[in-house]
């Protein structure tokens, strides 16, 4: 799955959502249990343009193709949590991002980082921070795949249901980035693949650990994957074609040591 960065970064467009009606919502909101998991993943998306800062800042932007991919992306993400926002916004919540983004630039992808460092004992630097960085995206990537394709089938709603879908199909484009990336980092070292390895399997958390409290997180993952075991092993098939990571399985071990039956 090769990734064309400048098809890309020309074809990529805000998520729209204009001729989708949103008034729907009165006659036919969304439970409570789905407004929590969409606010979380409305704070997710918006928290992704406040780590930019910090991800501009490492050696990944030296590479072309990765700086690139990032404003693209970045700019992405944030439609993805206007979009999440006006959803919200019609059962009552409001999200403000200046807010969020006020509170919570000062976290950003050091805090992110912060456990693979503590782990590891060291900063990791260069091609190995690199290929960590790529991995750790492409896992991220594929569980937003997932989880708006889940909570989409779980509503089958005239509204929810197609924008999940929109804002799933550019998460696929993020995996492609992240997987290639990821991929050719890790055949050049095996270095890179033992410290991915390693990290993969010892720190990983799903998306929004370490941004997000844990009755939180463990709300949204319940809810969305309870039951969904065949699903997260499909994940780990992804993520075990990487090389060096054959075997690993980094999202049911995440899953289930939060407690979720799978
Ligand atoms: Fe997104
Ligand atoms: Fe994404």
């Amino acid at each position: 799955m090769a990734f064309d960065l400048e098809k890309y970064a020309e074809t990529s467009d805000r998520v729209r959502w204009e001729d989708l009606d949103l008034d729907l919502f009165e006659e036919q909101p969304l439970d409570a249990e789905t407004l929590r998991s969409l606010r979380y993943m409305c704070d997710v998306e918006y928290h992704t343009s406040c780590y930019l800062r910090d991800l501009l800042v490492t050696r990944s932007h030296r590479e072309d193709e990765a700086r690139g991919f990032m404003t693209t992306w970045n700019r992405e993400e944030f439609w993805h949590g206007e979009a999440l926002s006006a959803v919200l916004n019609r059962h009552g919540i409001v999200v403000d991002y200046d807010e969020l983004k006020a509170k919570r630039i000062k976290l950003g992808w050091q805090l992110a980082l912060g456990p693979v460092k503590q782990a590891t004992g060291s900063n990791l630097v260069g091609d190995d921070f690199i290929a960590v960085h790529m991995t750790w995206g492409a896992a991220n990537e594929l569980s937003a795949v997932a989880a708006y394709r889940r909570l989409a089938a779980m509503n089958d709603h005239p509204v929810l249901s197609p924008l999940l879908e929109r804002i799933a199909k550019q998460e696929t484009r993020h995996v492609a980035f992240y997987t290639t990336q990821g991929r050719a980092k890790l055949e050049e070292s095996t270095r890179a693949q033992k410290i991915v390895r390693w990290v993969m399997s010892k720190v990983w958390r799903p998306v929004g650990s370490g941004i997000m409290d844990d009755a939180g997180i463990r709300h949204v993952m319940n809810h969305l994957f309870t039951g969904q075991g065949g699903e997260l092993d499909k994940l780990d098939q992804r993520v075990q074609r990487f090389p060096g990571l054959d075997g690993i399985t980094i999202f049911r071990t995440a899953f289930e040591k939060m407690g979720i039956v799978l």
